[in-house]
């Protein structure tokens, strides 16, 4: 019913709007005054912690690049190596586990079928595993070592939203924290991350008031057959999660690309009026990175794409490459995806609208996978 909706016509709408309170509860009581995390319900023994050697990260559909975008916070602030699976691959390959392996399972539901098998396999090799989920009492942080919950609340729409921006701040607190109990060399860094992680719900909040030209520029993409996404860092996740919500709800062909591939083939896709998205990296501290995606969005609109960039506020370089050009606040480089998502998700929301799709249950798709 509306109601149910809190007055929004799809619960999707509903749950992109709650994303700011929802990325606050998943804060609350974990940063203290000083700056301090207490992750208490992380029950596994800080000596556990202290001598992983290897963290593994096990996860499906937008809880896998959620995976993708905490490998390079785990790995910056830890130096602990960590690699990123879809869990439906994990077991079958015969993955290199043991006691001091720290495997990671990021699920919504705590129900997937594929996390939950990759994560038995993992302890039935001897490693600790670790839930990061938003359901209590599911079956994957039952038969977890310990579980960081998220606190998005209920997900009722298929695609998921505001459990991804939770699961990427539970991602962010697991890092500094192992950082925190390890030792970090990254101290002035990670006390302003903190500071701005206490605040990032607010910057959310500001991305969500101005996506009224993100929705006007959606529906006249509606005929399109193809929009391509492009990042580089954490933003080559959000590219892919960009491209996964517009398969999802759009049923649009949609590929997300690290933007340095782009010259070993995607770029032989671009054609006249092809939309292209971009997610800028911060113009601050990796200006390399920087300048090389300015230079991919020229390359494509010399060839006749037509690009959309998202980019930070204040950044002025992007301005005369971009047909449209999408702002979001300035934030530390690594807590860029949990600003830079959201325009992508109220994107292939609207149009999914536009092109007459039913939002909250796409097609063929179910919210939680129980079969393997
Ligand atoms: C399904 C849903 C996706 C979700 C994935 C993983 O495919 O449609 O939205 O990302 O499962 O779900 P989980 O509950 O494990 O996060």
């Amino acid at each position: 019913s509306a109601a149910e909706k809190g007055g929004h016509d799809h619960f999707m709408l509903k749950e992109i709007a709650e994303q700011p309170k929802a990325v606050a509860d998943t804060l609350l009581g974990r940063i203290d005054a000083s700056g301090r995390l207490t992750l208490d319900e992380v029950r596994i023994p800080a000596e556990v912690l202290r001598e992983a050697d290897k963290i593994v990260i096990v996860a499906c559909g937008t809880a896998f690049h959620a995976g993708l975008i905490a490998k390079y916070a785990i790995e910056h602030w830890t130096r602990i190596p960590c690699e990123v699976e879809l869990a439906s691959e994990f077991r079958y390959r015969d993955p290199i586990l043991g006691a001091r392996t720290l495997v990671v399972a990021i699920s919504q539901s705590g129900e997937t079928m594929d996390t939950l098998m990759a994560l038995r396999h993992a302890r039935e090799q001897g490693a600790k595993v670790l839930a990061v989920c938003n359901t209590n009492g599911s079956t994957i942080p039952r038969e977890s070592d310990a579980v960081l919950y998220t606190h998005a609340g209920p997900e009722i729409a298929v695609a998921s939203t505001k459990a991804f921006l939770t699961q990427l701040v539970a991602c962010y607190l697991l890092a500094l924290y192992l950082g925190q109990v390890r030792g970090t060399k990254w101290g002035d860094e990670v006390r302003a991350v903190v500071r701005e992680l206490a605040r990032i719900g607010e910057e959310v909040e500001r991305v969500l008031e101005t996506m009224e030209p993100v929705r006007t520029l959606a529906r006249s993409l509606a005929d399109k057959d193809t929009i391509l996404f492009l990042g580089r860092h954490v933003g080559h996740p959000v590219a892919l999660e960009g491209a996964l919500k517009l398969k999802e709800l759009a049923y649009m062909h949609a590929e997300g690309f690290a933007a340095g591939e782009l010259k070993h083939g995607p770029i032989a896709l671009v054609e006249e009026d092809l939309p292209v998205v971009v997610v800028v990296p911060s113009p601050k501290g990796r200006s390399v990175l920087h300048d090389k995606i300015v230079s991919n969005i020229q390359e494509i609109r010399a060839r006749g794409a037509r690009t959309i960039v998202i980019a930070e506020e204040g950044d002025e370089t992007v301005v005369p490459f971009a047909d449209h050009l999408v702002r979001i606040p300035a934030t530390p480089t690594l807590l860029q995806p949990l600003v830079a998502t959201v325009p992508l998700q109220v994107f292939a929301c609207e149009l999914a609208t536009a092109r007459g799709n039913e939002v909250d249950q796409p097609r063929n798709l179910a919210k939680s996978v129980t079969v393997e």
